[in-house]
């Protein structure tokens, strides 16, 4: 105990040290909880693990805001426990996935900078408790987070009382790298005063009325790793196509070889993309994104990289090893803020980012869906997608042109579901190649789209829709009527392709 002790350094709290189970007991039937706890990464385990113990003899539900999606398996264990009342912003778990499309628990998709102005505003909330890992909580009181800051600070600052979780398998060396940053109310506010990735312009905890404590807990349970898979040969040859398409932006003379500070999505393919940028020339880059992956600490390795700036780290097992057992090597080049401020519209304008997201898929006219398959069922939410992509300079999205085997084809006619609309998309890339669509009508992105990302086995479908919509004109010719045809021939038929001139409406 007399070292877990130490690192309350606060001379008041050190009296606060409950057992998860107690916290827990101060939970009720309808309150809602502001868990930390970004893309798996610094999550806030005990407490949530001791509230889901509880449901086994007692019936409860709780509203749970967190940063994005828990580790641990905690929001597939509150699922399973059916605890959860309303869920937000983000979540990227099966089993919580199964339970809102079954209409079993309720989730607000919202736009991760997004939430902390709604509890600012007291348009969502009250938060009963903030339930916060930490490294540390410092003499004059500030918690120093963990691998993730997330919404930490706002639910601190909003809550009607925090329990902090104390993690001894969290090195201490994680302090120094946060910077925490309030814009205060709307209408009060000044400039964000950020003007380079890489400039400081917070406090290096979060700090918060030490009376609101009311209890600490310790853990010792490292976050769980990401469940990424490797690059493979479709995925290189998409990195390989963005390359080519940013080196033709440096030969105009738009970016240099240290391109612009860069932004890249969660997701297998989206990390692998930007793994491709291993071994080319460029040099000196800045990354100021919401989750940093493996990719950028390759690299970083590779000696490509002069800073960092996220919300969040979330790892592979073994780069949180290699990471965390040599973390002087990476520490300088860190820096982690509030979700609020690596999402926010005015700092992405102002530097100027290239924004690589992940989409399902996309349509003949730019328009972009990343969260809802078929139209209906939530996959993991819009995350930070949104947030980057209207206000970046360059809004990229990638995706493979098939999937599930070629039976799904991620160009369709018109996407099920809009997250990103055909006015916020640029450059869309596949394995195929990629189509730049700035500057282009609907009816000039459509030959791009088609011959340049579309898979050749759905190209010739792909234009024979659009045929038949040019003889109905518009702006934007379609063919309303059979629009999500493709949608309804994979529920009926398990394939999205049919013979060209045969096509099951
Ligand atoms: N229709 C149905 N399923 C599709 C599909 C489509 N058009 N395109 C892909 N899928 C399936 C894949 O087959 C795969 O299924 P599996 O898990 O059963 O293997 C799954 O979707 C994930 O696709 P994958 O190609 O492996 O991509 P990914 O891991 O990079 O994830 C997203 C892609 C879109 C789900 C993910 O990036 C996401 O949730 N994005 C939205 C949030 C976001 O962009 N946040 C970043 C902001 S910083």
């Amino acid at each position: 105990m007399e070292e877990k002790l130490k690192r309350i350094k606060h001379p008041n709290l050190k009296n606060r040290v409950v057992t998860p189970e107690e916290a827990a007991t101060w939970i009720n039937d309808g309150m809602t909880l502001g868990l930390s706890g970004f893309t798996r990464a610094g999550d806030a385990k005990a407490v949530p693990f001791a509230l889901i113990k509880r449901a086994e003899t007692e019936t409860f539900k709780v509203n749970i805001y967190t940063g994005a999606s828990l580790g641990s398996d905690i929001d597939k264990a509150f699922a399973e426990a059916g605890i959860v009342g309303k869920r937000l912003p983000f979540q990227a778990d099966p089993t919580m996935r199964g339970k809102i499309n079954d209409g079993e628990m309720l989730f607000v998709d919202q736009h991760l900078s997004h939430t902390a102005e709604f509890i600012r505003a007291g348009v969502i909330g009250p938060i009963d408790f903030a339930i916060l890992e930490a490294v540390s909580i410092s003499e004059d009181g500030l918690i120093i987070p963990t691998t993730s800051v997330g919404n930490s600070s706002i639910f601190a600052e909003h809550a009607k009382h925090i329990i902090v979780e104390i993690n001894m398998a969290q090195p201490e060396m994680l302090e120094g790298l946060h910077d925490i940053y309030d814009t205060g109310q709307q209408g009060e506010r000044k400039p964000i005063p950020l003007m380079n990735p890489d400039d400081r312009i917070g406090t290096s905890g979060i700090k918060i009325d030490p009376a609101k404590i009311k209890g600490i807990v310790f853990t010792n349970q490292m976050d769980s790793p990401s469940t990424i898979v490797s690059p493979d040969a479709e995925t290189k040859q998409m990195a390989d196509h963005l390359l080519e398409f940013l080196r033709s932006e440096i030969r105009v003379g738009r970016l240099t070889d240290k391109l612009a500070p860069l932004q890249s999505g969660i997701g297998s393919v989206a990390n692998a993309v930007l793994h491709g940028m291993v071994d080319s020339e460029f040099t000196d880059l800045d990354v100021y994104s919401e989750v940093l992956q493996d990719s950028v600490f390759d690299l970083i390795d590779a000696g490509k990289v002069k800073s960092a700036s996220c919300c969040s780290i979330t790892l592979s097992e073994d780069k949180m090893n290699k990471v965390f057992g040599n973390f002087e090597k990476y520490r300088d080049k860190l820096i982690m803020r509030p979700q609020e401020i690596s999402n926010h519209p005015e700092i992405i304008r102002r530097l100027g980012l290239i924004s690589i997201n992940t989409a399902l898929e996309f349509d003949i006219y730019g328009n972009v869906n990343s969260t809802h398959v078929s139209g209906t069922k939530m996959m993991n939410g819009i995350g930070g997608s949104g947030d980057f992509a209207r206000n970046a300079r360059l809004a990229i999205f990638v995706t493979k042109s098939t999937a599930k085997g070629g039976n799904i084809s991620s160009i369709v006619p018109f996407v099920s579901h809009v997250d990103h609309t055909e006015h916020d998309v640029d450059i869309v890339v596949t394995e195929q190649g990629y189509a730049d669509l700035r500057g282009l009508a609907p009816r000039e992105r459509v030959l791009v789209i088609i011959e340049n990302c579309a898979h050749p086995t759905y190209r010739a479908q792909l234009l024979e829709y659009y045929a038949e919509a040019l003889t109905r004109g518009g702006q934007t010719p379609h063919v309303l009527e059979k629009a999500f045809s493709w949608h309804t021939n994979l529920k009926q038929n398990g394939t999205m392709l049919h013979e060209v001139g045969q096509l099951v409406y």
